[in-house]
């Protein structure tokens, strides 16, 4: 029923309010989207030696992501084959065996049952352990140093799922020799927010940054002009992903290569080609998102004089239609000098994460939305994104840059909600096709 009454909405291209705090379009959204995409687990820098794993979740299948002995990434349900127990419940470590807290069976690092207590006494010799391991992962894969999992086994693969998104990420992860590492471990925290409206505040949204985060201005951190967060580009690509390009009304960044010491720019030249060099070098932030939930940021922060450039990438985990529990990695050029390394990591720390600046400012209008999204008035109100009356920003007012060097489609500003539709466009056709599906089924 909720499915019917959203594809009236749809089918005249208006996105409504309730859909996101409906339980009914979480549970679809969970199956639909969750289930069926690919959502990332853990950078390879935080899994170094064999025997270390991470422990992570999949909206809400526990996930052991670990290093084999062979140096390969595995990742299992993070659940005993015994009776079900959450087996490991550390965030990270170094194991060779994971043993289950309630009756003590153990599995090697390939998922391996090896260890039964009293094992020949109480099974005696027909059990066989071959068919009591861990479940794995349907799919794992890994590009530009990201591991990725999907609970479809017949999901395509990362790299076709990604597609044109891969031309940014080797821009923006692959820029330095070793790529980009880990710092610190990854900040985790509850906001009261739907998971849409977080990925999309990222991926398809720098309009909220001259007003949210209106205090940088007053700060002297951020220009006076309204549009500044407009300049220069929107890209929007295939499978709901997208970035946007900001950079000045120059077309400049204030500073090159975001900021970054000089000793690094040949480092780039080497690595980039010309074209994502010169993206490169006049970039401010990146800003964008990889469809369903994971979101990154690559500014140049802090004040003149002590000016930086970082990775974030953030999970938005939905653990319920109006929440989400935010996973936030920082992330930096693993051949970077030491110092500079800190210095970014002491700015990140000051604006996003759970005590930052920006994060806060952000965090309070997501709460905003979900508490006023499931009265009975929201239920026929539909909200800013769609063509009625024209009413609409930047798009079908802006045509697409055949300029611009990167793959997907590029506008010329990013004040412009053309990433937003695309994802709205991605969440409704992977809910549809779910229910076709189960529909022939029936
Ligand atoms: Fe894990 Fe029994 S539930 S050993
Ligand atoms: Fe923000």
């Amino acid at each position: 029923k909720a499915f019917q009454l959203l594809k009236e909405k749809m089918d005249k291209g208006l996105f409504p309010q309730w859909v996101l705090t409906d339980p009914d379009i979480y549970e679809l959204e969970k199956e639909n989207i969750f289930g069926r995409t690919w959502q990332f687990l853990a950078h390879e820098s935080e899994l170094k030696e064999p025997g270390d794993y991470v422990t992570r979740w999949m909206v809400n299948d526990p996930v052991i992501v670990s290093k084999n002995r062979e140096g390969e990434i595995k990742a299992f349900l993070n659940s005993c084959s015994h009776r079900g127990v959450h087996l490991c419940t550390a965030d990270r470590g170094n194991k060779k065996t994971f043993t289950c807290p309630y009756h003590g069976w153990s599995y090697n690092l390939e998922g391996e049952l090896i260890g039964i207590v009293a094992g020949n006494k109480v099974y005696g010799g027909e059990m066989d352990k071959g068919d009591w391991g861990l479940r794995e992962i349907p799919q794992i894969a890994s590009y530009q140093g990201m591991i990725f999992g999907n609970l479809d086994k017949d999901a395509i693969s990362l790299e076709d799922y990604l597609g044109e998104m891969k031309w940014y990420l080797d821009l923006m992860l692959g820029r330095s020799d070793g790529g980009m590492e880990v710092r610190g471990l990854p900040q985790r925290w509850v906001a009261k927010a739907n998971w849409k409206a977080t990925a999309e505040n990222f991926a398809a949204d720098p309009y909220h940054v001259q007003t949210t985060h209106r205090s940088t201005v007053e700060m002297g951190i951020s220009p006076e002009d309204p549009l500044y967060a407009g300049y220069g580009h929107q890209v929007v690509m295939e499978n709901g992903h997208g970035i946007n390009v900001i950079t000045s009304k120059t077309g400049k960044a204030r500073v090159p290569f975001q900021a970054t010491p000089e000793s690094m720019w040949p480092m780039f030249e080497k690595n980039l080609t010309p074209e994502q060099l010169d993206i490169q070098s006049r970039v401010t932030v990146f800003v964008g998102g990889m469809y369903p939930n994971l979101s990154f940021v690559s500014p140049i922060h802090g004040t003149e004089g002590h000016l930086h450039n970082y990775l974030n990438f953030r999970l938005w985990r939905p653990i319920g239609p109006d929440k989400v529990e935010v996973w936030c990695w920082f992330m930096i050029d693993k051949s970077a000098p030491e110092e500079y390394k800190e210095a970014a990591y002491r700015g990140y720390l000051g604006s996003f994460g759970p005590t930052g600046t920006l994060e806060v400012d952000d965090t309070e209008n997501w709460a905003r939305i979900v508490e006023v999204s499931s009265g009975l008035m929201a239920r026929d109100k539909h909200l800013n994104y769609n063509s009625i009356n024209n009413y609409l920003m930047g798009f079908e007012r802006v045509e697409p840059d055949s300029n611009f060097q990167g793959p997907g489609t590029a506008y010329p500003t990013t004040y412009i909600d053309a990433i937003a539709r695309s994802m709205h466009e991605q969440w409704f056709k992977l809910i549809s096709e779910g229910v076709m599906m189960k529909e022939e089924i029936v």
